[in-house]
């Protein structure tokens, strides 16, 4: 807890909101290759990015940014209508935006436990209710449970899933999606789907927004393309109606030039990222084969760029957690999402990822054995 060090009339008339919620500050742990974030770790990338980066020109620097030629192009990149377009920094802020825009305080939000972490603030904000459909090991979300909950639902309620889910890379392919975006229709309920992850996975829903009013599709550029630095998110509207009342009350440069350029360069280098993507997903197979024999643990399916492996308890996730930071590589326990036993490990090319297996080997060599094996 901070020191109570503001006057109490600060604390009474400003102060009132935070109730459990904890500041956030971001911070890399120093030296440590980072596979605890999800973002892309790719040295191809990074050689697409550099020279993305080198044609910037200074216009791109020194001038407010054109939103509405980014727009037109960014449509044209993705295949969707320029009118129902538009950006926020990363997906995060698609959540802020759209739970101020589309929500009024004691609207409900029903969305999957556990998902992405910044929901719960944001509808705490807003004065929102929260009501959560619980992940089970071994199966994923369960599609009926969460229909049965919209069939439930207010009118005007918010339903949100992240699809492949942060952070258990549980997936449901279109003809489920769709079920959903019919059951929310029949109760007039809006959908923000998140597809922060949809690049990883067999297909993503973003030409479903265009053709249903009440489906709002955001795709992020951070774990995608290697950008969560630049802070890039699009995000499709089912329509154009809803894309303005959105817009309305954005931010008004959401988005920075450079951002704006770096991505639409990558965005166009189709043939070099689908390389990228089926790298990746050698990677995750080799850390869903590997991973659980050393550990003693479990995997399910992931569809994101990480996979998440189940130890055969908490305090062997921890010590799997602590031996790999000894050895330089960040992975993350997912104690802080209500999974203690978990561990996730984000995918890389695939010369890091031995070396992680290797670092994760060593681990369990070098740990005096109790009844678990980190
Ligand atoms: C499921 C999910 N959605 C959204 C985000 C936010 O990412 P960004 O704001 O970088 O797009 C994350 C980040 O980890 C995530 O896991």
């Amino acid at each position: 807890m901070p020191a109570a060090d503001a006057p109490e009339w600060i604390r009474d008339l400003f102060l009132t909101q935070a109730g459990e919620v904890q500041p956030y500050w971001r911070s890399r742990v120093g030296g440590a290759v980072n596979l605890a974030n999800n973002e892309m770790r790719h040295p191809r990338v990074e050689e697409l990015i550099r020279a993305a980066a080198a044609r910037l020109l200074p216009e791109d620097w020194t001038s407010y940014p054109d939103y509405v030629r980014a727009r037109a192009q960014f449509a044209e990149l993705l295949g969707v209508p320029a009118d129902r377009l538009l950006f926020t920094a990363g997906s995060d802020q698609t959540y802020r935006a759209v739970f101020q825009a589309l929500t009024a305080p004691g609207t409900q939000v029903i969305t999957q436990v556990p998902n992405y972490e910044q929901i719960f603030p944001y509808a705490a904000l807003g004065g929102l209710s929260v009501h959560g459909v619980a992940h089970r090991p071994g199966t994923g979300f369960p599609l009926p449970a969460f229909l049965d909950a919209v069939s439930r639902a207010a009118p005007g309620s918010l339903v949100t899933v992240s699809n492949p889910n942060g952070p258990t890379g549980a997936w449901w392919p279109p003809h489920d999606l769709e079920a959903l975006v019919d059951a929310c229709a029949a109760r007039r309920c809006l959908l923000l789907i998140d597809e922060a992850y949809g690049a990883f996975a067999p297909a993503t829903v973003l030409n479903l927004a265009p053709r249903r009013p009440h489906v709002v599709v955001v795709q992020s550029f951070s774990k995608a393309f290697g950008l969560a630095g630049a802070r890039l998110a699009v995000c499709v509207c089912g329509s154009p109606e809803v894309a303005d009342h959105i817009q309305r009350w954005n931010v008004t440069n959401p988005v920075s030039g450079p951002a704006l350029a770096v991505a639409a360069d990558l965005a166009g280098r189709v043939t070099e990222m689908a390389d990228v993507y089926a790298e990746l997903a050698a990677s995750r197979a080799r850390l869903r084969e590997l991973v659980p024999e050393l550990v003693g643990g479990r995997a399910e399916e992931s569809f994101g760029n990480f996979q998440p492996v189940r130890c055969p308890d908490a305090d062997t996730a921890a010590r799997c957690v602590a031996g790999l930071a000894k050895r330089g590589f960040a992975i993350r326990h997912l104690v802080r999402f209500g999974l203690p036993e978990y561990i996730r490990i984000s995918t890389a090319d695939l010369q890091t990822t031995d070396r992680l297996i290797t670092a994760l080997e060593q681990t369990v060599r070098d740990t005096p054995r109790r009844s678990t094996r980190c």
